[in-house]
């Protein structure tokens, strides 16, 4: 059945996110509310598929950047908002969006795609896998939290309610792609996320580190229900990015310092954040739940492949399969330290290992290792000699991480 996708015009923003909304159960968005509604959409980016004159289904995207292995800042969409009426799931309406966005990313030249996916079960089949993930931690408020030989530098100082957007909008901006599957993030972003909840009246504790070149540090939490008396809030940090180590520390040192706060809980925090490193009792910290963070897709697989670097290794033949996006197939050459498609599938060039599209954004930030892949049958051998060939291609220095919902 083919279902007519179509660009949802400016005045129909705001019927659009009432749909995501409910699609999520969720009411729909206050009057009062819409011109943030109406700003959060990128014009040109919402699309939306209608029968009998109702919209019944909707995805949008809005553009971002952000850094993959080797240093290089890649144009990215950032997809959200997708949600089909319930009385209309199961027909194939959201594969049609899916592949009007994708031919509509590709044409806006953004090679990658992003988006977190509210179960784990939906988008592999468009070529999206799993490229980040993260940890949920709850950490005690012990006195003295830290050890005394924790690496602590600068200073803390908490913000005023009016003064936390544009403030740490700009020191997102100056620190949110040192880290591989750092993204940018639009004004938008910190309306909907951040200043909605400051207007709503809720108590917020934002507070920015400035080390010894400048403001290099933002956290922000919200306090939550308590769960021991009077004196046992917990916060719930939903923001803290860093430069460095020691400004992580004396983040979370502040945090976990403010008076009748018995806990801090946060979700998605970078796998290898060194909690249990910096706190005096290791054990103050929990860690509640892992989850996916980032699904990516690689939008364009030539451009892609070629814009990451690449560990030293002799040459490897991987072939992409890419149904969805047939344009993407092709058998690619990775060799000193670059990528490039030599050939079709099926062709005279025989590969040595072969993917799908969601298998080959599980390794294109460092998250994961082909290895792993093979063993558990993601990816295909052709020639074993070419698994550690291909782990040493694709290896990175560092675990890659995002730290932006959205
Ligand atoms: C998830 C959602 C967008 C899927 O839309 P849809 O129009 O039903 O999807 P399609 O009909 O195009 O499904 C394509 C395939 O994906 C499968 N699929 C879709 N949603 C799925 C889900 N939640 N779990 C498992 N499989 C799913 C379908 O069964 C179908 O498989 P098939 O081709 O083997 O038959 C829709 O169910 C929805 O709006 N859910 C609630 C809101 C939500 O979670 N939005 C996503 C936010 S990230």
């Amino acid at each position: 059945m083919s279902h007519d996708v179509r660009t949802l015009a400016t005045d129909e923003f705001v019927a659009a996110n009432a749909l995501f909304a409910a699609a999520i159960h969720r009411g729909p968005t206050p009057e009062a509310q819409h011109p943030r509604v109406l700003a959060s959409y990128s014009p040109g980016r919402a699309l939306g598929v209608h029968e009998d004159g109702a919209l019944v289904a909707t995805a949008t995207s809005f553009p971002s950047e952000t850094l993959v292995p080797g240093g290089a800042v890649l144009p990215v969409a950032a997809v959200t908002r997708v949600g089909v009426r319930a009385d209309h799931t199961r027909r194939g309406l959201l594969t049609a969006m899916m592949r009007a966005q994708l031919d509509d990313v590709a044409e806006r030249g953004e090679p990658l795609a992003t988006l977190r996916a509210s179960e784990a079960r939906i988008y592999g089949r468009f070529g999206y896998g799993v490229a980040t993930r993260g940890r949920s931690v709850r950490v005690r408020a012990d006195r003295e939290p830290l050890r005394p030989g924790a690496p602590l530098d600068g200073s803390v100082r908490m913000l005023e309610r009016q003064d936390v957007v544009p403030t740490l909008r700009k020191v997102h901006e100056n620190i949110a792609l040192r880290r591989t599957g750092g993204m940018t993030r639009t004004e938008a972003w910190w309306r909907g996320f951040v200043e909605r909840r400051i207007d709503d009246g809720e108590h917020i504790i934002a507070a920015l580190h400035t080390g010894r070149d400048g403001d290099d540090g933002l956290a922000v939490a919200f306090v939550g229900e308590s769960t021991g008396g009077f004196a046992g809030r917990t916060l719930a940090l939903t923001d803290l990015h860093a430069a460095d180590v020691s400004a992580t520390a004396a983040l979370w040192r502040f945090l976990l310092s403010v008076d009748l706060v018995g806990a801090v809980q946060a979700d998605l925090r970078p796998l290898d954040e060194p909690l249990e490193l910096l706190l005096t009792d290791p054990r103050a910290c929990v860690v509640t739940g892992q989850d996916d963070e980032t699904w990516l897709r690689l939008v364009d697989v030539p451009a892609a492949l070629a814009a990451r670097s690449y560990g030293t290794a002799e040459p490897l033949l991987l072939a992409v399969h890419d149904p969805f996006l047939e344009r993407n197939a092709g058998v690619y050459r990775i060799a000193d330290g670059s990528a490039e498609r030599v050939g079709p599938l099926g062709g005279p060039v025989h590969p040595d290992l072969e993917c799908s599209a969601a298998a080959l954004s599980m390794v294109y930030l460092g998250d994961r290792v082909p290895s792993e892949l093979v063993g558990t049958g993601w990816w295909q051998v052709n020639d074993a000699a070419a698994v550690p060939r291909a782990d040493a291609a694709f290896a990175t220095a560092e675990t890659p991480w995002c730290g932006t919902f959205f």
